[in-house]
């Protein structure tokens, strides 16, 4: 695992070459708009063994399967609920899964055995050739090892996975940075199971319906672990009136500190790792992996977070470091 897997810009020949592996029964990793995605055909259970075994994933927590359209996420949907129906023509393709009960298509392997299936229609360019190419569904989980943070480039993939996936094209890094949106459908109830850059207000106004916020349930959406958002170093958030303070607080204690910020407080004590500041609740989640992943890379072992304004996007960036801030 420490030899580096083959990381190809993408290309046609590329691509062709990713179908090939995936329908040989390997693993490839490719660039959603969100975050990377570690491939398998979702119709081979060996190959999708293979996946959980790359990343050290416990086998019950299931995968998203990826497909080109809406029509072909059809097949593998027992029923398509109208209120599906309007999520997929809302904002497929794009940074929403939808749970929903799975067809007989569905292999035991990628939904831990559940009678649901997460499926969705990624916004990428090379993910949509590859998944056009190829044909199938791809079986796709963020290409990060248990427990590590997202990987949103795909040097992070590299360094995270190394030899364990046969193939990684570099499409560039990721536009949203932050996983997409769940959003369970059982008739006319929905559940947000994982907040992203679709937010529950989103889906509520798209279906007319009342939706549940996120249960927060590992068994809603197994594999939700407040490690899986943190990096090394500890998280403490503060709001921005007190970040300055907090910062010295944790100085004063002999850590080694980072701040990330839409706008560096003032008045921080020497020696603060400044992260470069983010323009915009956007701009947070699209650089929010890459910025944790720095602090780690600075030697901080501690790093103060200012989250965004709790709207849009916002709320996703907020969400995973609160998460993270619970880690440790
Ligand atoms: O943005 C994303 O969703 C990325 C890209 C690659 O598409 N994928 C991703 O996959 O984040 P993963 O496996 O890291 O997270 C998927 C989450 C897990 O928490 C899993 O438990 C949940 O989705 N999930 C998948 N299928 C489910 C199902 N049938 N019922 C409930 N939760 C499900
Ligand atoms: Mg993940």
């Amino acid at each position: 695992a420490a030899r580096r897997p083959p990381v190809r810009a993408v290309s046609p020949e590329v691509l062709d070459e990713a179908v090939r592996v995936l329908r040989g029964g390997g693993l490839v990793a490719f660039p959603t708009e969100t975050v990377y995605g570690l491939g398998a055909d979702a119709a081979n259970p060996d190959a999708v063994a293979r996946v959980f075994a790359a990343k050290g994933r416990p086998a019950d927590h299931p995968l998203i399967v990826h497909v080109a359209s809406a029509s072909a996420a059809r097949a593998w949907a027992a029923s398509f609920p109208g209120a599906a129906r309007a999520l997929a023509d809302a904002f497929w393709p794009g940074p929403l899964t939808l749970v929903l009960p799975r067809s007989d298509r569905v292999p035991d392997a990628v939904t831990g055995g559940r009678p649901t299936v997460g499926l969705r229609v990624p916004d990428q360019p090379v993910a949509r050739a590859l998944l056009e190419r190829f044909g199938g569904g791809i079986a796709a989980p963020s290409a990060n090892r248990f427990g590590r943070v997202s990987p949103t480039t795909a040097a992070h993939v590299a360094a995270d996975l190394g030899g364990r996936v046969d193939l990684v094209v570099d499409g560039g890094p990721c536009a949203v940075g932050v996983e997409s949106t769940i959003v369970e459908v059982d008739g006319d109830r929905l559940a947000v199971l994982r907040t992203g850059a679709v937010t529950a207000a989103d889906v509520a106004a798209v279906t007319g319906l009342p939706v549940a916020a996120s249960p927060a349930g590992p068994a809603r959406a197994p594999g939700m672990l407040a490690a899986h958002y943190a990096p090394s170093a500890r998280v403490v958030l503060a709001e921005a009136p007190d970040a300055a303070e907090t910062v010295a607080r944790w100085v004063e204690k002999g850590h080694r500190v980072a701040v990330l910020a839409e706008t560096l407080p003032e008045g921080l004590p020497p020696g603060v790792v400044a992260l470069p500041p983010v323009a915009s609740a956007r701009d947070y989640a699209r650089v929010l992996y890459q910025r944790l992943r720095d602090v780690d890379a600075a030697g901080a072992d501690v790093v103060v977070a200012v989250p965004p304004e709790p709207a849009g996007i916002g709320l996703a960036v907020r969400d995973r470091l609160l998460r993270a801030s619970r880690s440790h």
